[in-house]
């Protein structure tokens, strides 16, 4: 829920971001049709979206914030809380789960000290659930950043982890 105060304020959006948000406009019948792609694309310079800047994207899109929080809502790839320097998306899904991902899901949190929804004290990772990543027949799966992870088990999140996944992904 946004606050009154929050709403009242003067919240902007920075030229580069209008500038991309414009270009989506103009395939756009309605200008809330645009509103997933605004907040990815604030995002995206931001890190995540404020409140403040929930509020700039509504206004600059003719929605209500109430509305756009909605949108953000349902979009469960929209931050609406600061992240680490890394995202990780763990796939929570079927195959995952036939393919142990339970049990590699407590490794991370164990190895990271998170559970779903949390940063790592060091502000490096957040790990997120999320439905399938698409590489069920590589199950478990998860994206460190824009990396993919596949076929996932204690030794991999060892070796991932340690390395402070800057090695890149894999396939
Ligand atoms: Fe995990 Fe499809 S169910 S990648």
């Amino acid at each position: 829920m946004i606050e009154q105060s929050i709403i009242q304020t003067d919240a902007t959006l920075t030229s580069a971001e209008i500038r991309e948000i414009d270009a989506e406009l103009a395939h756009m019948p309605q200008k809330s049709g645009a509103a997933i792609d605004a907040l990815k694309i604030v995002q995206s310079y931001r890190g995540w979206v404020s409140d403040e800047a929930l509020v700039a994207i509504a206004r600059y899109l003719d929605m209500s914030p109430e509305a756009l929080e909605g949108v953000a809502t349902f979009y469960n790839l929209i931050y609406r809380q600061p992240v680490g320097d890394k995202v990780v998306l763990f796939c929570d899904s079927v195959s995952c789960w036939i393919r142990g991902c339970d049990g590699v899901k407590q490794k991370i949190s164990e190895k990271l000290g998170v559970d779903y929804g949390e940063t790592t004290t060091d502000n490096q990772y957040t790990l997120i659930p999320v439905p399938c990543l698409g590489a069920c027949d590589k199950a478990p799966v998860m994206m460190v950043g824009d990396d993919l992870y596949t076929n996932l088990d204690d030794e991999k999140i060892n070796q991932i982890f340690d390395s402070n996944v800057d090695r890149g992904g894999e396939s």
